[in-house]
């Protein structure tokens, strides 16, 4: 088991000049905790920005302050925390128990998520609950052999998953390019939450075989075991309040385990995009 990368700073002010080592940790390690100063929400959002200057964010300092816009970048800041519903019974679900599967975010979006920034502005469940659960698809992919490697980098799936406008069917690819580092990257959803899984519907450009969905199949397997058993590949976030961790949402998948009770896990989420980003969607195969 590993843990995210730590920074620990003394103030806000302290978070901004250290901002080279954030940036330096989100592009090599894809996921760091800032700890030690319990940042309000106008500070998440100006580090946020700041971030965003430099990686080329939809957040940046001339974020327009616009919350209520769903085309605003402000829009994407949301609470979160998983302990939100009143009539819940949280006591099914302990510390070893998915509340949220193993997904890779919202690929979907021809301009992808591509950072978040959570801020656990309250949690009082004991550590060790409540934990949030990351891979790095990059380090998944390295895993394969140069030959499984070959046969996903052209591969198409077709899925469904519910969003806010629908449901799909969406067309991506399996293996897309990570924007910072080009490193290939696994981008095939796992969440048992898809209505219809992706299944392989396209190869080098052509319908596939009966061999290679069967291949493909045992790999999306494969990918989903690891998610589940490597505990030699994932990273643990055991959260303590005011943790703020950025993570890159392009190359981690993540899952979240239970373990706390109803208003004990609360934080505020930033969802950041590319500068100039749209909201287009990979809905036919003519957008890949
Ligand atoms: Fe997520």
């Amino acid at each position: 088991m590993l843990t995210p990368y730590s920074v620990n700073v003394t103030s806000f002010g302290d978070a901004l000049n250290s901002l080279d080592i954030i940036i330096d940790a989100f592009k090599s390690k894809g996921l760091l905790v800032i700890k030690g100063h319990r940042f309000s929400q106008d500070e998440q959002i100006a580090l946020t920005e700041a971030m965003g200057d430099v990686l080329d964010w939809n957040f940046h300092t001339g974020t327009a302050d616009i919350t209520d816009d769903a085309s605003s970048p402000r829009s994407a800041i949301y609470p979160g925390g998983h302990s939100d519903q009143e009539n819940r019974d949280y006591s099914t679900q302990g510390k070893d128990d998915y509340v949220l599967d193993w997904h890779i975010e919202q690929v979907f979006y021809v301009d992808p998520i591509l950072a978040g920034v959570w801020n656990m502005t309250l949690f009082t469940a004991d550590r060790g609950n409540g934990n949030t659960r990351f891979v790095d698809s990059t380090v998944l992919y390295s895993m394969l052999s140069t030959d499984d490697q070959e046969f996903l980098d052209q591969a198409v799936v077709k899925w469904e998953k519910p969003m806010g406008s629908g449901t799909g069917p969406f067309y991506t690819k399996v293996v897309d390019i990570h924007p910072v580092t080009s490193d290939k990257t696994l981008r095939v959803e796992t969440d048992h939450g898809c209505y219809v899984m992706p299944h392989l519907v396209q190869w080098a450009g052509s319908e596939p075989t009966a061999e290679q969905v069967s291949r493909y199949d045992k790999l999306w397997e494969w990918l989903k075991s690891q998610l589940n058993t490597n505990e030699d590949i994932r990273h643990v976030q055991e959260w303590q309040e005011a943790d703020l961790l950025v993570v890159d949402l392009f190359r981690m998948y993540h899952s979240v385990m239970g373990g706390f009770k109803f208003g004990e896990r609360q934080f505020t989420g930033i969802g950041v995009r590319p500068r100039n980003a749209t909201s287009e969607l990979y809905l036919e195969l003519g957008a890949l």
